[in-house]
C-alpha cells in the first residue's frame, strides 16, 4: 500500500513538473524563438551567399568568379571549340602523361566504360548503342576522320579537342574526365589506332 502511494506521488510530481514547464515556457515572448543550442552556428560572422554585401560593388557576396579562372586540379586547354582549335591541337597539345602501364591500364577502364558504347570494346565503331541503331562513328584503325584524315593517323591534340568538345553526334566528355583522365583515355585510343 506504501508503495502504491509512493508511485502516485512520484507521477503526480512528474506531471505537476510538465504543467510548470509548459506554464512557464508557453508565458515566454511568443516571437522568441527560444534557446538557442550552439548560437554561433545560426549567427555565424561569415557572409551567405545569398546575403547583401556592401564590400563589393555590386552589393552581392557571390561574386563572379574572375574571367579566365579554372578549377582545382583542372589545367587550361587553350584551344577553342572551332577547326581552327582542333587544328593547332593537333600541332601543339601533347600528353603530359609518362605512358605507364597503370596509366595505360586505367585509361582501358576510363574507355571501357565511355567510349565503348558507341566505339566498340576494341574501337571499331561497333558498340551496343551503334546496334541499336545511334550512328555509328569510324573505326580507329580502319576509318576516315569527318575532318579528313585517317583515323590511325588521329594525333593527341585531336583526340583530346575531341573527348572535351565533342564533335557532331559525340558529345563532350569534358565534365565527366578530368583532364589527366581524358590523357589516360588518349593514350588508351593510340592503342586501339594499331587494331
Ligand atoms: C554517343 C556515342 C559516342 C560516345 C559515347 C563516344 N563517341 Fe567518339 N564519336 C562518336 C561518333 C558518332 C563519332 C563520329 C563523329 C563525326 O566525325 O561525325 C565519333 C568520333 C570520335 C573521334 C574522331 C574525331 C575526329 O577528329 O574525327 C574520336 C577520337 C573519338 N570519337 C573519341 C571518343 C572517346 C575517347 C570517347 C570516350 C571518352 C568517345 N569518343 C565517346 C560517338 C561517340
Amino acid at each position: 500500500m506504501l508503495a502504491m502511494t509512493n508511485k502516485f506521488k512520484v507521477l503526480g510530481l512528474i506531471a505537476a513538473s510538465v504543467a510548470a514547464t509548459v506554464l512557464v515556457t508557453s508565458c515566454k515572448d511568443k516571437r522568441s524563438t527560444g534557446w538557442e543550442y550552439a548560437p554561433n552556428m545560426y549567427r555565424h560572422i561569415a557572409y551567405d551567399p545569398d546575403q547583401k554585401n556592401n564590400n563589393f560593388a555590386d552589393g552581392k557576396t557571390a561574386q563572379v568568379p574572375p574571367k579566365g579562372t579554372i578549377p582545382v586540379g583542372f589545367t587550361r586547354f587553350n584551344y577553342p571549340n572551332t577547326r581552327g582549335g582542333y587544328d593547332s591541337a593537333s600541332v601543339t597539345a601533347t600528353s603530359p602523361l609518362p605512358t605507364t602501364k597503370k596509366s595505360f591500364e586505367e585509361g582501358k577502364v576510363l574507355y571501357e566504360h565511355f567510349c565503348s558504347p558507341c566505339h566498340g570494346m576494341t574501337g571499331q565503331g561497333d558498340g551496343l548503342v551503334v546496334a541499336h541503331g545511334y550512328p555509328a562513328p569510324p573505326s580507329y584503325s580502319k576509318g576516315q576522320s569527318s575532318r579528313g584524315g585517317a583515323m590511325k593517323d588521329l594525333t593527341d591534340g585531336k583526340i583530346y579537342h575531341t573527348i572535351t568538345y565533342g564533335v557532331n553526334a559525340m558529345g563532350s566528355y569534358a565534365s565527366q574526365l578530368s583532364p589527366v583522365e581524358r590523357w589516360k583515355v588518349v593514350a588508351y585510343v593510340h592503342h586501339l589506332q594499331t587494331l
